[in-house]
């Protein structure tokens, strides 16, 4: 039987156990990835270690251990539930080229059942069932080895072929499943892997939080109609990790050996930590202890007291840890990428505070205790205490000032109207239309900084929808209005810096686009920076670029400037987008929308009046008409297989 562990316990057991197995610790990564504009945040522990799984060598060696902070944006509105966090850290071990299936397996199993002492009848291990499509047989080795280690534990455990029709029979421990569970890339399965990508099968280990099944998880939840298996994701499995074997690369449709057989561990350090102090609620574990103790002082409710006190105990707890790390990293409340999120997680805990019945400052009370939590482990956040809490401070009140106001504009809205007419004094009620319209929702957040997604919550808990097309299009109008203004502020009609950002935005597009036009489709964005006088592009390809190649991109995007093709931006599922060709990098599994941008007014990568198609959060010019002429003035390597490009619009 496990015995209660802290979190940080566990973390630090994690990180010396494979010390003692010849690893080296590296520091976590900022959650703002380094030389990846391909993502807004760091979204899971191999992100950072991409270059190294494809054979650049690590400066640290073959074989390293790390606890990677990690923050998925897609999750926002998953969270509330009793296992999902928009922050969390990967626990992750790591061998390129070093160790393989043998070694990462006996070494996990130990790990599990020896330092964490977990019970190993409630672990569940799944492996690649193969696909002979893509030349990939089975993985009968990882399978056939977790059976081999249990019987020497003296267990006897089978091996299930088919859990998803025949669930867990008898004494099944150890399942095969297809590509959709078991293969492991940042796109998902192999036919959304694009040319060059590594990826793997995986082997993925779960916890049973219900062996006895007393809390009937399985028959309360919305799969109940199927057999409960491993990966029927009804709550009483867990997955806690999972060893990716990364030995593979996609070129065509095919898959090519890397030049290295690398392994890919990745564990999430809250899910372990509920495994081993066995309770199925992430929201129990000690690191939110002191947070929740004020929570339920300030809004004397107890946790788990009803279903939406809970929900919104949940939400204020995982949003004020994952602001914590973010502004500890650098990025503070504002209005454009990385920050804006910032400010969305504010607002929605302050917002759901509401619920609860705190309407005074409370979140820098809630970091504090999260800086004192984790300090040991991040540095920077008794480094950064000080701006974390003034950051968090002014946000909040800002929001405050208006949440009231805010509140009763919502209120009217969604009432029901009441019509006076002039001639008569009866009164006729008419009730509203079930659509907050987009003019509404945009001036919840002009004038009251209701983002989005609070008045979609709020118009939800009210069974009233809003018409998010129309906000999009208004909000894209305003701030397209806003940056001519701040140009017609320029004397003589020179474009201010925010316009020349802009024109070099749109000019990365043409420039990725061209670059896979002339050197062929291995070209793949690898970073990007933008300032008012140039642009910065580092991309995927082995070689120096000849001056014809050079030539040939530059010729290929000012003809493109020359035919004033039009920008057109779209927002869009994830599946069109990769259906039409979009380029960028679909990390988003679990997202709903995308936008997408189109330079040309054909709709699909391939048509004949379309230039490039790419997935992106913008802003850009509305015709590449106005860019001036491109030009290339430096080409030079960044690292191995990396090249940079920089170019200026003339
Ligand atoms: N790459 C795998 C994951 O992120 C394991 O680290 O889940």
């Amino acid at each position: 039987m496990s015995v209660p562990m802290t979190t940080n316990e566990i973390r630090a057991k994690y990180l010396e156990y494979f010390k003692k197995n010849g690893h080296i610790i590296v520091p976590s990564s900022s959650l703002v990835p380094e030389n990846d504009a391909t993502t807004l945040f760091t979204g899971s522990g191999m992100q950072p270690m991409v270059p190294y799984l494809l054979g650049q060598p690590h400066p640290l060696g073959k074989v390293i251990t790390d606890s990677q902070k990690c923050f998925r944006a897609q999750d926002i509105e998953e969270v509330g539930d009793n296992r999902h966090t928009t922050f969390f850290e990967m626990l992750g071990n790591w061998s390129f080229g070093d160790y393989f299936k043998e070694g990462q397996i006996t070494m996990m199993w130990k790990f599990l059942i020896e330092e964490l002492k977990l019970d190993p009848s409630r672990l569940y291990f799944t492996c690649f069932k193969g696909n002979d499509e893509l030349g990939i047989s089975r993985d009968n080795f990882s399978a056939e080895h977790w059976q081999k280690l249990y019987k020497e534990k003296g267990i006897e455990v089978s091996i299930g072929e088919n859990p998803e029709v025949d669930g867990i029979v008898g004494n099944q421990h150890i399942f095969y499943y297809g590509e959709k569970k078991n293969w492991w890339s940042r796109t998902g399965v192999p036919a959304n892997m694009p040319e060059g990508e590594p990826g793997g099968p995986d082997s993925e280990m779960f916890f049973d939080f219900d062996p006895e099944n007393k809390n009937k998880i399985h028959e309360n939840s919305k799969y109940k109609e199927n057999l409960c298996h491993p990966n029927c994701d009804c709550g009483r499995y867990v997955e806690i990790g999972n060893n990716v074997f990364m030995q593979y690369k996609k070129v065509g449709n095919k898959f090519e050996e890397l030049p290295q057989q690398n392994v890919d561990f990745g564990g999430g350090l809250e899910r372990i930590s509920s495994a081993v102090n066995d309770d199925e609620d992430i929201f129990n574990l000690d690191v939110f202890d002191e947070a929740k103790k004020i929570l339920i002082e300030k809004s004397r409710k107890g946790y788990g007291a009803d279903e939406k006190i809970t929900f919104a105990m949940r939400v204020i707890l995982d949003h004020l840890r994952a602001v914590t790390f973010l502004i500890g990293d650098g990025i503070v409340p504002g209005n454009k990428d990385q920050m804006y999120f910032v400010r969305r997680l504010v607002r929605r805990a302050v917002r759901f505070a509401r619920d609860l019945g705190i309407n005074e400052s409370f979140t820098k009370d809630v970091a504090q205790t999260f800086i004192d939590t984790y300090k040991n482990e991040y540095k920077n956040l008794e480094e950064k205490r000080e701006v974390i809490l003034s950051e968090l401070e002014k946000e909040e009140s800002k929001f405050r000032t208006t949440l009231e106001k805010g509140i009763k504009q919502f209120e009217k809205i969604t009432k029901t109207v009441v019509v006076t007419p002039n001639t008569q004094t009866l009164k006729i009620s008419i009730p509203k239309p079930t659509v907050i319209t987009g003019i509404e929702a945009f001036d919840l957040l002009q004038s009251y900084g209701f983002p989005l997604e609070v008045t979609e919550e709020l118009a939800k808990e009210r069974g009233v929808t809003v018409d998010i097309e129309e906000f999009e299009r208004l909000k894209e109008e305003h701030s397209q209005n806003s940056r001519t203004a701040s140009v017609g502020k320029f004397k003589g009609g020179l474009g201010g810096d925010g316009e020349m950002e802009t024109k070099y935005h749109t000019a990365t597009h043409l420039l990725h686009q061209a670059l896979r036009t002339v050197l062929g489709d291995t070209v793949v964005q690898k970073g990007s920076n933008i300032t008012p006088e140039r642009l910065r592009f580092d991309f995927a390809y082995d070689e120096k670029m000849t001056d014809v190649q050079k030539k040939k991109v530059e010729d290929l995007i000012n003809e493109q400037i020359k035919k004033s093709l039009p920008v057109i931006r779209e927002d869009i599922s994830i599946d069109e987008a990769k259906a039409r060709g979009a380029m960028g990098l679909f990390t988003d599994k679990y997202g709903e929308k995308v936008s997408v941008y189109r330079i040309g007014e054909g709709k699909n990568r391939g048509d004949a009046n379309l230039f490039s198609i790419e997935m992106c959060g913008g802003p850009h010019v509305e015709n590449i008409g106005t860019l001036g002429t491109f030009k290339i003035i430096k080409e030079e390597a960044v690292s191995q297989g990396v090249r940079r490009i920089k170019a200026v619009l003339e």
